[in-house]
């Protein structure tokens, strides 16, 4: 039977966004009572941060396999060793021409994993190495956002469906050319989804899209859903629903998916090295 950890200590970080846990070491055997404690934290708070980890790759592996089935990272290219639910990211991958690899480097808002039938609920993150500022991650609550937009708005989105593939045609200029590649010789049919998802814990509804991967809007042209998107963002999000993830070494970070769309922040001295830990946590199909 696991010991209880009483230590743990749960503090809100923002009204709309955000809690952190202190006093929890998850290599530890975890009872449910506390479990559930940090579960709820994260569905009330959308993210949530669990402070002074001490992990190797397969224990941080193990610690998330605690919240769910782990999926693997459909990018294969940087996993870490021996850890094969574990991806890493980095600013020095580079891709197969040999320049740095543009994985998330565009620094959109987005959430994960969309062109699969069942994008991951949980995208886990745990700092090894970190420049000395910058680099943060950033996570909007987008049921606040969605809730907080005038109803004649909400009202249109909420039956709009997303066409999602490995990556838009408008990206095909300009993303990782391994992934346009990839994308071009795809046979897959696009993945549909809602644009606007219900919560399967607690009903409420999301503005939910990785706009690098929307192909577009059924019944709406590719660029001009682009541009519909880049608008219904500017107008959804504002300060107080966002949470700038800037990490200290051990943190673990979670981010609920159904409720949030997040970003990478790459404003830093890209001559020191951001290196992170990434596990996804299996979700089932958005509705
Ligand atoms: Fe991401």
């Amino acid at each position: 039977m696991p010991a209880t950890q009483t230590t743990l200590r749960i503090d809100k970080i923002k009204d709309h966004i955000g809690a952190e846990a202190n006093g929890i070491d998850l290599r530890q055997p975890l009872d449910a009572a506390t479990f559930r404690r940090l579960h709820d934290a994260l569905i009330d708070n959308v993210a949530l941060v669990i402070r002074d980890q001490k992990f190797t790759a397969a224990q941080f592996q193990d610690a998330a396999a605690l919240f769910g089935e782990l999926m693997e990272d459909q990018n294969r290219l940087y996993l870490a060793p021996g850890v094969p639910m574990v991806s890493t990211l980095s600013n020095r991958h580079k891709d197969s021409t040999g320049a740095i690899a543009k994985v998330g480097k565009n620094g959109s808002w987005h959430t994960d994993h969309t062109n699969q039938e069942c994008p991951p609920k949980y995208t886990m993150l745990y700092a090894v190495e970190l420049p000395d500022r910058g680099g943060g991650t950033a996570v909007c609550n987008m049921r606040d956002a969605y809730a907080a937009l005038p109803g004649v708005l909400r009202r249109r989105i909420a039956g709009m469906e997303t066409a999602n593939t490995l990556i838009s045609s408008t990206r095909f200029g300009t993303g990782n050319p391994d992934i346009v590649r990839e994308q071009r010789q795809s046979a897959n049919p696009p993945m549909i989804h809602p644009l606007v998802r219900t919560h399967p814990d607690n009903g409420t509804k999301a503005i939910w899209f990785h706009k690098n991967k929307v192909e577009n809007i059924l019944g709406i042209e590719p660029h001009e859903t682009q541009d519909f998107l880049a608008g219904l963002l500017e107008r959804a999000m504002r300060p107080e629903f966002v949470y700038l993830h800037e990490s200290k070494l051990g943190d673990m970070l979670i981010v609920d998916n159904r409720s949030a769309m997040h970003k990478a922040g790459f404003d830093f001295d890209h001559c020191q090295h951001r290196l992170l830990y990434r596990a996804l946590v299996r979700g089932g199909r958005p509705v």
